[in-house]
């Protein structure tokens, strides 16, 4: 479908005001992709569409978002207006053939926004939060101007507004809102701070701190880069069940997360009784503790360098 037509069929589904917005959001969201180097086409197929499910009565959206098999938590359920952003994502999809990823996820998060948004989310949320036909609100001014300067910085800002419009109107804030905020307080306070990479011996001693934490057992570190090419360093250490072995994993990938180290594989061997993160020049390994004893991995990798890790361990 081009996008004349798309408008076409769109101005069928939405009111007069409605569409205006939407033509306004794809206007904004043209606008931000050609500065931040964004697929505009991308930018103006979401921003375009993102509303198509609003006019539909609410208790109807619910039902077309059961019959359609989506997951809906408790807060969307008793939150109509939620759902035309879910809805909306498959309507794109189902009524106007769009395939691509990452105008759907825009879509689909437009009005809750996530943590970890692509660009062209971010620009999808923005845009909708700021396009001109918006009527006036507190911080409207200062979000058109920090969006041209900043995407991430406009985004955290933006979160931080809609959570204030939320509590001033005694409603229910979404979890996944929260969550987007705290993300991106804490990893625009590490663009500040922290800016190095960390180094894979470094991203080592953060896994078996951070295990350790979660009072891990038999925690090694083990030296392995020059014995292979999988990896320089390994980590292994026990848990006490298969739900303790997922907890660490869980744990551990949401703490790298906040600083944008995401695993290039991460696999459940034996039933979850063995759970690998690859982070490339990292690997560890969470066994539980017979699985642990059977492959024995310390043995098989006898003749690499075990590293003393009380020490940083105790600095904690
Ligand atoms: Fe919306
Ligand atoms: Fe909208």
């Amino acid at each position: 479908m081009t996008v004349e037509q798309m408008k076409e069929k769109l101005s069928t589904m939405l009111t007069d005001h409605r569409y205006t917005h939407s033509m306004g959001v794809m206007e904004t969201a043209v606008k931000l992709a050609h500065l931040y180097g964004v697929d505009p086409e991308k930018a103006q197929i979401a921003g375009l569409l993102h509303d198509c499910a609003k006019q539909i009565e609410k208790p109807v959206q619910l039902a077309m978002c059961d019959e359609l098999g989506l997951e809906l938590d408790d807060i969307k359920r008793e939150n109509l207006a939620l759902l035309h952003a879910e809805l909306g994502a498959e309507l794109a999809k189902i009524e106007f053939g769009v395939t691509d990823e990452d105008i759907i996820r825009a879509i689909r998060n437009h009005t809750l926004g996530r943590k970890n948004m692509s660009d062209l989310e971010k620009i999808l949320y923005l845009s909708d939060m700021m396009e001109p036909n918006r009527r006036e609100y507190e911080g409207l001014a200062g979000l058109r101007e920090l969006s041209e300067k900043n995407l991430t910085e406009a985004t955290l800002y933006g979160l931080e507004l809609t959570i204030a419009h939320i509590e001033r109107k005694g409603q229910v804030l979404h979890t996944q809102t929260m969550e987007a905020e705290r993300f991106y307080r804490n990893l625009l306070h590490k663009e500040v701070y922290h800016m190095e990479p960390l180094s894979p011996f470094e991203k080592a001693k953060k896994a078996t701190v951070l295990l350790d934490s979660k009072k891990a057992e038999q925690v090694s570190l083990l030296k392995v880069g020059e014995l292979t090419i999988l990896a320089d360093y390994f980590v292994i250490c026990t848990g006490n069940s298969s739900t303790q072995v997922k907890a660490m994993a869980d744990f551990l990938e949401e703490e790298f997360e906040k600083i944008e180290i995401s695993p290039i594989s991460r696999e459940g061997k034996q039933g979850g009784s063995w759970i690998l993160l690859d982070y490339g020049d990292v690997i560890i390994h969470i066994f539980d503790r017979p699985t642990r004893e059977f492959y024995s991995l310390d043995k098989l990798w006898d003749d690499a360098e075990e590293i003393d890790i009380s020490e940083f361990i105790k600095e904690q």
